[in-house]
């Protein structure tokens, strides 16, 4: 049997993937197996640790069910997500800086007129958000479709809202001949990420809040994109 521990037996572990058939598949097992031994090298992976490691991948994946994805949050919380999400959509320097959808979007949002009330008379500190979608020079765009959506005082979507089964605070408006839209909410509060899995065991031994800066999510397309 081959020696598969030394640096140089890489290339040994490499070759038993050399009948890859799929191009793109063998490029990124190819990269991962070079990546991976060597920040096994580098930090000099104990086998505790390395059985630590399993045991948390594990459990991340045994927490994952339709309505949670602990993964997608690992991955959040590790800057892949934003990285593979600013590689596949590269904009102009100027442009406003693109984010992740996150798990609250909903296809069902009404679409609403200019201006509406969308907390559906729900409790909280009226707001009233006023926007202007320009181009690339600073030109309006008329007609574009804004997505909004966000969290209520006390930082839950709708769809966590107990009794709630309507949409609220989301909706779909257009903007202006001048790329102007408004709307009337309620102000939105910070809210946690789930802390009760294997991310929660990783920001408490990072010391990092679990806690999200209150925000409104706003989704926007151009009225000639199909994006
Ligand atoms: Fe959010």
């Amino acid at each position: 049997m081959r020696d598969l521990t030394s640096d140089t037996n890489t290339e040994a572990v490499l070759a038993s993937l050399a009948n890859t058939k799929d191009a793109r598949l063998a490029e990124i097992l190819e990269s991962l197996v070079r990546h991976v031994r060597a920040f096994v090298h580098d930090v000099e992976l104990t086998e505790e640790e390395w059985a630590h490691g399993v045991d948390f991948l594990t459990r991340t994946g045994q927490l994952c069910t339709p309505t949670r994805q602990e993964f997608i949050l690992l991955s959040d919380v590790l800057g892949i997500t934003m990285l593979v999400d600013a590689l596949s959509h590269q904009r102009p320097a100027d442009a406003t800086q693109n984010s992740v959808l996150g798990p609250f979007f909903r296809d069902d949002r009404p679409h609403r007129a200019d201006g509406a009330d969308i907390a559906e008379g729900l409790p909280g500190v009226p707001l009233l958000f006023e926007g202007r979608v320009v181009d690339g020079e600073g030109a309006p765009v008329s007609g574009a479709a804004v997505d909004v959506w966000h969290s209520d005082a006390d930082g839950h979507y709708d769809v966590d809202v107990p009794g709630r089964v309507d949409p609220a605070m989301r909706a779909r408006f257009r903007t202006d001949v001048s790329g102007n839209f408004q709307f009337r909410s309620i102000r939105p509060s910070s809210y946690p990420i789930p802390g009760d899995g294997t991310v929660g065991e990783l920001m408490s031994a990072t010391d990092r809040s679990l806690m999200r800066p209150a925000h409104v999510h706003l989704l926007i397309e151009a009225p000639d994109s199909s994006g």
